[in-house]
């Protein structure tokens, strides 16, 4: 994920401004930044590094001009470096481009490009954009052209800001599966990937839709569609506090990430090609063993229920900081797979270095150059975008993305990927429904104890259930295996304990349905998490939460835990809690 901010202003310089934007989307990435301004030269200045330390460094917002570009980046193609911070340029100098999003064939059209001349200088996909539409401008097209006939030939997903010298007073904007917003104030015209990072330059907003294109002048803004068409789009005005801004319009950043997961799922998928050179380099894996702590064990597990239902790969899934005490018989054909958001828990890194002795190691990271990016042998990363809520939501649905993805190589099954590309929409609908889930929590907010319950890979969505709820709801909740229950804590059920069972369609299904008899005979309440069209569940729980008929108990645990979370989410609000902030608990666990 990176962030793209543009504007073209009256008087005031640009760069100052850009620079102060571009801070409030710090989120979406923090390995470098950069701004180009338009004079009748274009004027770059950028960097790898933390935007302060980058401004230190070569003071981005001393750069002429009252027109500009600039982008804060989180690496995909090539790592960290200046030449491969944005804005990039072609071989004159003439374009400039930002870009968020990834080009999937740019390996294609770069080798084009070489062949006919150009001169690369990064190892980045978005480079070739401004070599493309460089090369449309020089055969006598115009700069609005020239981006759409370079587009024609991009697969992948892009916002990207361009301008360039040939055509000065300029910045065109295009969208296609990244966001992008054009904002438009009092005589000054900003675009960006989204809303706080030019609230406080306007409230007037307009949302674009793939490939709808925004071409920003002094004298105003113009929005054309695929075709060239000049189309009318709706201005919204935008009434946030700044602490609405900086979470997005939403009131905690754990709603926000909730609501962000179908989008950080599509940016994991992205990961596929890494993922198979990784698989391929591996070669042969004979065992598995995942190491890993609370939601990143939860993900492990269902990783087990993959690996040996589907490649009948033995798996083992061992708690870091269990590890040391159970972890002896490793060897040189396990594959150890570490799994953590952060890369820096003190128990997985700890089990890391001791596993490097024996196994090769695979380490599936969120942020981007932590400590376990650095010393496993094999790295995926995530790809779900910083998360700041303390408790893990759309990251654990991006671990689970890479496993499915993984599992889909390893075990040749690939259906599973295509089938992840479902999942997006899927989520997407029900969080356009969240109100019903809502209701639901507010009906429970007063209960003391929960019970989560699911056989097969339902059992983990389970415990990551009943975890969402201790975390951020301080209510006591216990996941378990459904088919558990009767050998003890059934002791404990009664109409004062609500049970949460997870029931799609599968082999597993009849037989929760069944536990979900035995609890409601001992007087509990039972929401039923399950196919929109499952009647068994309508007649049998109190509250069902529907997902989408096509998902089946292989697929479920990544829709699945969504309800769950919401659930969390808004029995903790009602509670009065601060959710983002749960006592006791840090994002980041540094100690054993
Ligand atoms: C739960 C949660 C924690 C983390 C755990 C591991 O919502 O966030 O249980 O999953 O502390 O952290 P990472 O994945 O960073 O190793």
């Amino acid at each position: 994920m990176c962030g793209i901010v543009g504007c073209i202003l009256k008087k005031e310089k640009a760069a100052p401004i850009l620079l102060e934007c571009v801070k409030k989307l710090e989120y979406r990435g923090y390995d470098s930044v950069g701004i180009a301004t338009l004079t009748s030269e274009i004027h770059i200045k950028k960097d790898s590094g933390k935007i302060s330390e980058v401004d230190k460094k070569v003071r981005l917002s001393d750069l002429p001009g009252n027109m500009g570009i600039a982008h804060v980046r989180w690496a995909t193609h090539g790592i960290p470096t200046k030449a491969n911070s944005h804005p990039h340029t072609d071989c004159n100098g003439t374009v400039s481009v930002v870009h968020n999003g990834i080009i999937e064939n740019f390996k294609e059209l770069k080798s084009d490009l070489i062949s006919q001349g150009h001169v690369f200088k990064s190892e980045t996909d978005t480079e070739i954009l401004p070599h493309l539409i460089e090369k449309y401008m020089k055969s006598g097209s115009n700069l609005e052209d020239s981006v759409r006939a370079a587009l024609k030939y991009v697969h992948g997903s892009y916002a990207i800001a361009v301008m360039s010298s040939l055509e000065p007073g300029k910045i065109i904007g295009v969208r296609k599966e990244s966001p992008l917003i054009v904002g438009k104030g009092d005589g000054e015209y900003f675009l960006a990937s989204d809303v706080p990072a030019i609230l406080k330059h306007t409230k007037n907003i307009i949302y674009l839709e793939d490939d709808e294109m925004v071409i920003l002048e002094k004298k105003g803004i113009t929005i054309k569609n695929k075709l060239g068409e000049i189309i009318k789009k709706e201005v919204h005005i935008i009434d946030w506090t700044p602490d609405m801004a900086e979470k997005g319009g939403y009131d905690h950043f754990m709603i926000k990430e909730i609501h962000e997961q179908p989008e950080a799922i599509k940016n994991t998928l992205m990961e596929l090609t890494d993922i198979e050179k990784i698989v391929n380099k591996m070669g042969n894996v004979k065992r598995i063993c995942f190491v890993a702590c609370g939601t990143s064990y939860h993900a492990s597990l269902i990783g087990k229920y993959l690996f040996e239902s589907l490649g009948g790969i033995p798996t083992d899934v061992i708690l870091a900081s269990e590890f040391k005490y159970s972890a002896g018989s490793l060897d040189k054909d396990t594959l150890v797979i570490l799994i953590s958001q952060s890369g820096e828990t003190a128990d997985t890194l700890k089990a890391l270095r001791t596993a490097k002795n024996t196994s090769k190691t695979l380490a599936i990271v969120n942020v981007l150059g932590s400590t376990a990016t650095r010393e496993a042998d094999y790295i995926i990363y995530t790809r779900a975008g910083p998360e700041i809520g303390v408790a893990a939501t759309k990251t654990y649905i991006s671990q689970l993305t890479c496993i499915y993805m993984l599992a889909g190589l390893l075990c040749k099954h690939g259906d599973l990927v295509d089938k992840l590309h479902e999942i997006p929409q899927i989520i997407q609908n029900m969080l356009d429904n969240e109100d019903y889930i809502k209701a639901i929590a507010q009906k429970y907010r007063d209960a003391q104890d929960f019970f989560f319950i699911g056989r097969g890979f339902s059992y983990p969505t389970a415990l990551e259930g009943a975890l969402k709820l201790k975390e951020i709801t301080y209510i006591h909740g216990e996941g378990y295996a459904a088919g558990e229950l009767k050998h003890g804590p059934l002791a404990l059920i009664d109409d004062e304990v609500p049970v949460v069972a997870v029931t799609p369609p599968g082999e597993s299904h009849d037989k929760t349905v069944s536990n979900v008899e035995e609890v409601r005979a001992r007087g509990a309440h039972v929401i039923a998490v399950g196919a929109e069209s499952d009647e068994n569940l309508q007649s049998e729980a109190e509250d069902v939460i529907g997902v989408d008929d096509s998902i089946d108990e292989i697929m479920s645990p990544i829709p699945y835990v969504v309800p769950l979370q919401l659930l969390s989410y808004y029995m903790s609000v009602a509670r009065g809690i601060d959710p983002d902030k749960p006592k006791n608990l840090a994002k980041c666990v540094t100690v054993e």
